[in-house]
């Protein structure tokens, strides 16, 4: 087993932040994943996806294993729809372009996350109306410690906003190996986000296809948000926090044009793209990183710069928001 030793991880994560791990091997299906475990050099163990939600501040100590199971297959289909089972290490937008390309509806809205398709349940990824846990059946995970495959139902993930088991109390247990999704062959698009409805109408659009839906997600998102091949970035770096309607009531007072979207019954979701431009920190630049200057929720590495740099600013923005608006943000990458 070929284990590479101080290993460069700067290519494999989107931040594009200079770092090494320790000892580094990729696996291609669960019988090497498993050889790996049994010899692994060194722990702790790190799986690596496409490293676009990771914020690396610190050389990584021990073993990361980076997950490259591939393979997108059509496991059933019925005259309405088709189940596609799909390989955790598989390029999220890849698998995105391939249904587009075959007229398969449901991840269309979902076009140019960044990132691997096993990343995607883990927080529940989502974009312009839709989440991936619209459109995924189950998921097939392997217990490190078991060595064995489970599968989870769309319920046992625990979706949530940004959020699932595989997050929170299952943490560090499992690798995601396969993810199947049911997808349409007539979809009812989803056009509700307001600028999609633009663009299409923009270019004329009146009964758009599965692809003209996605061609106008991709327009929008390379209009806002800084693409990782030329700038390091993350996407978003925080969560829109979660705010109680009391608390809103009264920051609309001060702020009558703040917006929200509604999220349960006693709170709405504030976006913090808003409160940080409000804050004054959107394209804040500090030479080598900052703030995009489009999108405020997104923290940009323009070459050079440290994780802890962008942490820090990170922690900056968060005791600023709490001192205006009293909202405590939260990170949404995972900070290693
Ligand atoms: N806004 C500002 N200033 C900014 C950014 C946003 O005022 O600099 C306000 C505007 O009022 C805008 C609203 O925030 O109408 C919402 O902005 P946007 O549509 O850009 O979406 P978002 O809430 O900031 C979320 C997701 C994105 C996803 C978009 C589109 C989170 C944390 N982020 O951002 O996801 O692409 O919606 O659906 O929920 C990601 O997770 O990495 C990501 C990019």
């Amino acid at each position: 087993m070929q284990f590479h030793q101080n290993f460069n991880l700067s290519h494999l994560n989107t931040f594009g932040i200079q770092s090494a791990a320790e000892y580094f091997a990729a696996f291609n299906n669960i019988d090497e994943l498993n050889k790996q475990l049994n010899q692994l050099p060194k722990e702790p163990l790190m799986i690596l996806g496409g490293g676009s939600n990771i914020l690396i501040t610190q050389a990584i100590q021990g073993t990361v294993l980076q997950n490259k199971i591939m393979g997108i297959d059509i496991i059933e289909e019925t005259e309405n729809d088709v189940i596609v089972r799909v390989g955790a290490g598989e390029v999220w937008h890849d698998f995105v372009m391939w249904a587009v390309n075959n007229n398969y509806g449901g991840v269309e809205n979902l076009s140019l996350i960044p990132g691997s398709v096993g990343a995607g349940p883990m927080q529940n990824i989502g974009a312009y109306g839709v989440e991936i846990k619209d459109v995924l059946l189950n998921v097939e995970a392997f217990h490190i410690q078991n060595r064995e495959v489970h599968t989870f139902s769309n319920e046992a993930c625990e979706f949530g906003y940004r959020e699932s088991i595989f997050k929170r109390y299952l943490k560090g247990a499992y690798v995601i190996a396969y993810v199947s999704f049911r997808l349409s062959k007539s979809p009812e698009l989803n056009l509700e986000y307001g600028a999609i409805r633009e663009v299409l109408n923009e270019r004329n659009i009146n009964n758009p296809s599965i692809k003209d839906v996605s061609d106008a997600v991709i327009h929008i998102r390379q209009s806002k948000l800084p693409d990782p091949k030329i700038i390091g970035n993350a996407g978003s770096f925080f969560k829109n926090p979660a705010v109680t309607k009391e608390h809103f009531e009264e920051l609309q007072k001060r702020y009558p044009n703040i917006p929200a979207y509604p999220l349960n019954e006693n709170h709405v979701k504030v976006p913090a793209g808003w409160l940080i431009e409000q804050a004054g920190w959107k394209g804040k630049d500090f030479g080598s990183y900052g703030v995009h200057d489009k999108q405020a929720l997104v923290l940009v590495n323009r070459g050079g710069a440290s994780g802890q740099e962008i942490f820090d600013l990170s922690t900056q923005i968060m005791e600023d928001i709490h001192q205006k608006f009293g909202i405590a943000l939260e990170r949404e990458v995972n900070v290693v």
